[in-house]
């Protein structure tokens, strides 16, 4: 059992646990968000996969913003999820920014979220509230407005005003006093997919105002999810959805900032790899997925199964193996199934399976097995660029009989 391996928090880091060179961003984004000469309402999409570093970047944002800028800015925590489930989002929405605003010893604001609990009480009917969600961004653009929404929107009308007025009533007595609203909200993607297309629509209905940044982190497929199920009913097919999510978040966001793909190798070297996993980092570097999550959760997970480096394993082989659980679980699953699998791609990715001799193939796995063990190859064989690193050995060859060992210590 290894025990210097230290299990790596999957908690979003601060400026000062910063290993991807997220300054690079934060400083623009910075200077942006308090410049005098950015017009407002002004709305930052921060985009990326799932554990991309998206709550990260958010986090040091508001960092520096609360170090650097004390007094220009005051900034407003929504997390979503936390009240997915709810009626509507812009509630909670609106109690995030009353707090805030009560809190706030700075701007003296505390009428002015007094003056914001009432209409938060006004607007709690939630009836009302489903009625203003009824898509006034997009289906205003894809031409198919309904009547029924026509005369509901009548009715919310002076509501909405009234909301309105008195949100933009708080930002420009903040921004009388030399500070921006700066609302971050971040994780929505963790929500249903409607939900999320609500929340989307009510910042562009209510949060679009002088004076107001909203900065908010999300999966730019998660976004395409909600309009796919929101708007079932036109039927659209994939692309179209790809391209109103596109159209959605156009309209919403002024400056798109999308987290690039990391460089796993750099990332490597910056996280405390203990000696045991550090004599593979070239392996590692070459096969795990850009993605910092995914990194983290390799690291842990042979750190988890405490054999790196243990004999009698092959620390390169649970490295390979612990890679394909985490980034590939079903040829993960179809290897366990099928532990001759693994030597297989080896085999096909050296050129060296004879795929079109089905009496070789019978030779090598028997009557039954020839067939299913030819079509995991065949599907499995360059579906993703990184396999080439894990099967582009003999490293499974070499432990053929071991392998179901392997996989029983490492479980599915
Ligand atoms: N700049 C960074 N330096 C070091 N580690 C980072 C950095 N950014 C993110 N990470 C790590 O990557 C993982 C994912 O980060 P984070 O939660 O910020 O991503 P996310 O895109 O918000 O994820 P989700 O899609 O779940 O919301 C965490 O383990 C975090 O500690
Ligand atoms: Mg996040």
């Amino acid at each position: 059992m290894d025990n210097d391996i230290p299990v790596l928090s999957d908690a979003p880091v601060g400026l000062e646990q910063d290993e991807l060179g997220f300054g690079r961003y934060v400083g623009p984004l910075v200077r942006v968000i308090t410049d005098a000469a950015t017009e407002t309402p002004f709305t930052i999409g921060v985009y990326g996969p799932w554990g991309s570093g998206k709550s990260s970047l958010l986090r040091m944002v508001d960092q520096r913003l609360a170090e650097d800028h004390p007094g220009r800015t005051i900034r407003v925590h929504f997390n979503p999820w936390v009240h997915r489930g709810e009626p509507h989002l812009l509630l909670p929405l609106l109690h995030a920014l009353q707090d805030t605003l009560e809190q706030d010893g700075r701007h003296r604001l505390r009428e002015a979220a007094g003056r914001l609990g009432h209409v938060i009480a006004g607007l709690t009917s939630d009836t009302l509230l489903r009625k203003v969600s009824g898509g006034a961004v997009t289906l205003d653009r894809i031409g198919e407005l309904s009547r029924q929404y026509a005369e509901q929107r009548g009715k919310v009308h002076s509501e909405l005003r009234n909301l309105r007025r008195t949100l933009q009533e708080q930002a420009d007595r903040a921004a009388a006093d030399g500070a921006r609203l700066v609302i971050f909200i971040d994780d929505l993607d963790r929500c249903q997919p409607h939900e999320i297309v609500d929340l989307l629509e009510s910042v562009k209905l209510f949060l679009d105002l002088r004076h107001v940044v909203v900065i908010l982190a999300v999966a730019k497929n998660v976004v395409d999810q909600g309009i796919a199920v929101k708007y079932r009913e036109f039927g659209f097919d994939a692309a179209r959805v790809v391209e109103i999510g596109d159209e959605y978040l156009d309209k919403i966001v002024q400056l798109p900032l999308t987290l690039m793909p990391i460089d796993p190798g750099s990332f490597l070297d910056r996280l405390p790899l203990p000696g045991a996993l550090a004599a593979y980092r070239e392996l590692l570097a070459g096969i795990v997925a850009p993605n910092p999550r995914r990194i983290k959760r390799v690291l842990n997970t042979c750190a988890v199964m405490s054999v790196v480096g243990g004999p009698p394993l092959r620390a390169d082989i649970v490295i390979r193996l612990v890679v394909l659980r985490v980034q590939s679980p079903d040829l993960y699953d179809a290897i366990v199934a099928r532990p001759r699998l693994a030597a297989a791609l080896e085999d096909m990715y050296a050129g060296r399976l004879p795929l079109d001799r089905p009496d070789r193939l019978v030779e090598r796995y028997g009557q039954a097995e020839a067939e299913p063990m030819a079509a995991a190859v065949r599907r499995f064989h360059r579906s993703q660029d990184y396999l080439g690193g894990v099967f582009g050995g003999t490293a499974f060859t070499e432990v053929k009989d071991e392998l179901p060992g392997y996989l029983t210590m490492l479980g599915r």
